[in-house]
């Protein structure tokens, strides 16, 4: 018993984490002067863990959402592209997002999407949900995919 509490904990946890009532930060507008022939900055998630701050990560999350936006959209209410939107994500069962028709495996998988499921799941789709119909997308840069994630907790409380 012991056990089996302490991954409800666990998942609460999760939960509670992704539905944060921190405004969502509005968006920034940077300019950057550079000479002629420098070398553009490093995107803030290749910085040392721990070093970045929640707002750096979730712009950094939002800049590398880039490679999923040809397939997913994030904005509440938004259609389905040929992959679900994804708005509200973390803290939500696999495979029950409306208006998308998803795969029995991922349907079927009982996985209900706290960070480190998701980061699994971006890491190797098919290997975590073998049938999945995510079949590109996957992020093999661990700190890219915590920023996305932290950005994807984001949108769901927006
Ligand atoms: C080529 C299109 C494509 C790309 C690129 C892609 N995905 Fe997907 N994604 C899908 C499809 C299709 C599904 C539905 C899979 C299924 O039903 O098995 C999916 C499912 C998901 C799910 C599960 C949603 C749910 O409600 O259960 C998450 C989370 C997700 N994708 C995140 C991402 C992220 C983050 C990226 C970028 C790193 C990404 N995807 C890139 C097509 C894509």
């Amino acid at each position: 018993m012991k056990y089996s509490s302490q991954i409800v904990a666990f998942g609460l946890a999760g939960l509670l984490a992704g539905c944060g009532s921190e405004p969502a930060p509005e968006p920034v507008e940077q300019i950057v002067v550079r000479e002629p022939g420098e070398a553009a900055p490093l995107p803030a998630a290749d910085e040392a863990e721990g070093t970045t701050s929640p707002e750096d990560l979730i712009a950094s999350g939002q800049a590398a959402f880039a490679v999923c936006s040809g397939c997913h959209a994030v904005e509440e209410g938004a259609p389905a592209q040929s992959g679900p939107n994804l708005h509200g994500v973390v803290g939500r069962e696999a495979g029950k997002a409306e208006g998308f028709a998803f795969s029995e495996a991922l349907a079927s998988s009982g996985i209900t999407w706290t960070d480190s499921e998701l980061d699994g799941y971006l890491e190797n789709p098919t290997g975590k949900v073998p049938g999945t119909t995510m079949v590109a997308g996957a992020m093999a840069d661990a700190s890219q995919r915590k920023a996305v994630i932290a950005y994807l907790a984001v949108s769901g409380s927006e």
